[in-house]
């Protein structure tokens, strides 16, 4: 098997069209067909046309997919395990005729590519996945990154318009030619490729410059980006802790870049296309981490990971890679420095402990990190007290959930904490909802929207306090999850019992309904689903609004919230 010897002469850096050939691209896309891709499909895109596909030149066809399933290889012979294709829907799929030309579009409809059909086809699933993971491979991942449950692959060389369009962090956005052109300028002939889905701390880097001592080698750091999470808080804080992290090395030991290649979770085969890729960025080694895991380990190398070093080990002449496997790092207390024990002892990955503390608001030892990281950090991770939280009161007309969120509203006012906003039923009906009604499909909607705004209050540090009642799971979870990843949600539960909530009848809707008048109230002919795991239920039915207020004060007072 091959891979350096078969790989095709010609030397374009990208696979974008000249502009005189994009001029003539777009006149006939008014003619073409497109399809949008998701943001996985967009990476791999980009990868294909920044070359870091090498030498792939389109979307495989079928010969080179079967190949590669079969023999982890192309049709021609160069090493290549993972199909890269682009998925379909049938439908879609059966208006294609080989050699016509399909406009490939990101979400908003701009053309990025034109990929010229050569093949078209139904993949075996599960043969594909069998050939990915083997007999214990139970996912359900296609080799084209698309969200299709069914789809037909079509293969055939790109020609590329522009790259994705990104605006965050562009200073640090290079293509594998620029890097290893960067590399040549610099004298690297070694680097040691390091990518991480986590943020570095002080025993990464001791690690990290042991192997660059030990390999003679200088560095490539990358953050794993996640596509999905690109407009996340997650996303800028671990390439701003990146940046941070980068700083600490002298300048001729490290560069920073952010690439399109993301986790793939694929086994070996995804480190061993990880390690093609790294190959055309200019990198001679590739840091392998045990199992992706990056946990703290209690003993050196588990077997497992020896194996799999072993293995990618037999195709470094190939790639050109050599996987170089963590090293145990832990702690000597007497100098406060990470030193190797290779005999184990706790091994270094402080990240959760890191991110333990700053939850907590307890100071970080200087051995754990770095300022400038920890500072990038603290930014996501607050102590309860200074984040936002989300108060949210769910249970029927009448349990007392308005009048419980007007006293919170005014006590956490007069707390003067932090800015409050009380989002009452009614007050949303009236202003957020006016055109809903009370179906299930128009409830869940209500709710959900109540969940994204109390989540930008939480992300801009304040307190949303929710009064909706909320009979479905699906929205509750929905609005906890929207809110969680900013701040703390408080679900409480108002469980007050129907028979009280239908005696209290404020509104007289209770008799209403009964008399027929209205039809589907919640807790009379329309159903409330409790919630189960709620943080608080409070019956207002044995106590009086203060003390139920101050139930929940207590809970936000234990939780350090407040
Ligand atoms: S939901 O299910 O969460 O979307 O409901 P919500 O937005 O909280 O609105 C509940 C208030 O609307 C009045 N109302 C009804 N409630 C339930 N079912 C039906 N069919 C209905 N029709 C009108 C009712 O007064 C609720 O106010 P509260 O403050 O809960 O008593």
């Amino acid at each position: 098997m091959q891979y350096s010897d078969s790989l095709p002469a010609h030397n374009a850096e990208s696979l974008l069209v000249h502009f005189r050939r994009v001029e003539r691209l777009k006149e006939q896309a008014t003619e073409f067909k497109s399809v949008y891709l998701n943001p996985r499909q967009l990476c791999d895109l980009e990868m294909l046309l920044n070359r870091a596909f090498y030498p792939l030149e389109g979307y495989m066809c079928r010969a080179d997919y079967e190949s590669v399933l079969a023999d982890m290889a192309l049709a021609d012979g160069t090493l290549w395990p993972l199909p890269i294709c682009l998925g379909v829907t049938e439908e879609f799929a059966a208006t294609l005729t080989p050699g016509e030309g399909i406009a490939v579009r990101d979400s908003e409809g701009f053309m990025l590519a034109v990929l010229t059909v050569s093949d078209v086809w139904k993949p075996d699933l599960a043969a594909e996945t069998f050939a990915i993971f083997g007999e214990d491979g139970d996912h359900s991942v296609a080799g084209c990154n698309c969200d299709l449950e069914d789809p037909w692959y079509v293969g055939g060389r790109v020609e590329g318009i522009a790259f994705p369009q990104r605006y965050d962090f562009t200073d640090i956005r290079m293509t594998p030619a620029e890097v290893q052109r960067f590399f040549v300028q610099k004298g690297w002939r070694k680097v040691v490729a390091v990518q991480a889905s986590r943020p570095l701390h002080k025993a990464d880097r001791a690690m990290l410059e042991e192997i660059a001592l030990e390999e003679g080698a200088s560095l490539l750091l990358s953050p794993l980006l996640s596509p999905s999470m690109y407009s996340s808080v997650d996303h800028f804080v671990l390439v701003r802790s990146f940046q941070q992290f980068s700083d600490t090395f002298p300048r001729n030991l490290a560069k920073l870049n952010l690439s399109p290649w993301f986790q793939r979770s694929m086994g070996p085969k995804g480190a061993l296309l990880r390690a093609i890729v790294n190959k055309n960025y200019g990198c001679t080694h590739m840091l392998v981490w045990d199992s992706g895991k990056m946990k703290p380990r209690l003993n050196a190398l588990s077997d497992e990971y020896e194996a799999h070093i072993h293995w990618l080990s037999g195709y470094a002449e190939t790639t050109g890679v050599i996987p170089v496997a963590e090293h145990c790092m832990s702690l000597d207390k007497a100098t406060g420095k990470y030193v190797n024990s290779a005999e184990g002892g706790l091994c270094g990955n402080d990240h959760e402990a890191v991110v333990d503390l700053l939850v907590k608001g307890e100071p970080i030892p200087d051995w754990m990190s770095f300022p400038g990281v920890i500072r990038e950090l603290s930014r996501k991770y607050k102590p309860r007290w200074k984040q936002g939280f989300t108060l949210f009161f769910s249970g029927l007309s009448g349990a007392g959930k308005s009048t419980l969120a007007k006293v919170l509203y005014v006590k956490l006012l007069e707390l003067n904490h932090r800015p409050v906003t009380l989002l009452d039923g009614d007050i949303v009906r009236t202003n957020l909802s006016s055109e809903l009604n009370f179906s299930k499909e128009h409830r869940n909607l209500n709710v959900a929207r109540i969940g994204f705004v109390a989540s930008e209050i939480v992300k801009n540090g304040g307190v949303a306090v929710c009064a909706p009642i909320a009979p479905y799971p699906e929205s509750r979870r929905q609005a906890r999850h929207m809110v969680e990843e900013y701040g703390g949600f408080i679900e409480i539960h108002v469980s007050t019992p129907l028979s009280v909530c239908e005696q209290r009848d404020r509104k007289g809707i209770y008799a209403k309904a009964r008399a027929g008048i209205i039809k589907g109230l919640t807790g009379v002919d329309d159903p409330y689903f409790e919630p189960e795991n709620p943080e608080l239920r409070i019956d207002t039915s044995e106590l009086t609004p203060n003390e139920a207020a101050h139930e929940v004060l207590m809970f936000l007072s234990d939780n350090k919230y407040i």
